[in-house]
């Protein structure tokens, strides 16, 4: 399963790509708004820290101006993949990015007809929201689970982008549910490798090893 960060902080994403185990960056509008400078810049630093694919999405609702801000954006760097809402005109722009040879992530997808029309569109991503169905109450997990069935029912390789993840568990599943990829926010990945029986077996280890006076 590859990972990645969902953070517009370069900062963050540069410590996190030290430790080898970040595959690519999303951002969305509401992240990138968090840290007032100016977009097209904020994602060309991200695409130097990672080769890994760069999600940037576009702000336009319409087909002719998202096209327009896709084109702008693809230009910034080879490794950005241009985000666009799961809309008709979305997923139009959708179809003709990919033609052009751009990677896109159809972006806010909620069922599976929807990322059954983002796979017919040409995505390379398609990001169902996890936890935001789960905060009304539908499970997210099943939706990653039909996608998954139906991608492989007509062996469609666009990649299911497992987003909105909201904790461990919802990496776990998903991971389980055959996700292509998980888009983690920062805590969530870092949580990851804990688990208090970890921490409680190296203390003994240490404090036995110490009493021994054992070195390496
Ligand atoms: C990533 O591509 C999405 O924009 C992000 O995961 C949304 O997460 P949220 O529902 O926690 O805002």
């Amino acid at each position: 399963m590859k990972f990645f960060i969902d953070t517009a902080e370069t900062n963050v994403i540069r410590e996190l790509a030290e430790t080898g185990l970040v595959d690519g960056v999303t951002t969305n509008p509401s992240l990138v708004a968090k840290l007032g400078r100016p977009f097209g810049e904020v994602i060309a630093e991200i695409c130097e820290i990672t080769p890994g694919p760069v999600s940037a999405e576009v702000v336009a609702t319409d087909y002719d101006t998202m096209l327009a801000e896709g084109r702008k954006l693809a230009a910034i760097a080879g490794n950005v993949a241009v985000k666009v809402p799961l809309t008709w005109d979305g997923l139009r722009a959708c179809r003709a990015l990919s033609d052009e040879g751009t990677a896109v992530n159809v972006t806010l997808c909620f069922s599976a007809n929807q990322a059954l029309l983002a796979a017919k569109a040409g995505a390379t991503f398609i990001s169902p929201f996890i936890g935001r169905l789960d905060d009304i109450h539908i499970d997210g997990m099943e939706l990653i689970e039909e996608i998954r069935a139906i991608y492989d029912n007509y062996f469609y390789d666009t990649q299911i982008l497992a987003a909105s993840i909201r904790g461990p568990n919802h990496v776990r599943l998903s991971a389980l549910a055959g996700a292509d990829v998980a888009t983690l926010p920062p805590d969530v990945l870092k949580g990851l490798a804990n688990h208090p029986l970890t921490d409680k077996g190296l203390t003994a280890f240490l404090a036995d090893a110490h009493k021994a006076g054992v070195t390496v």
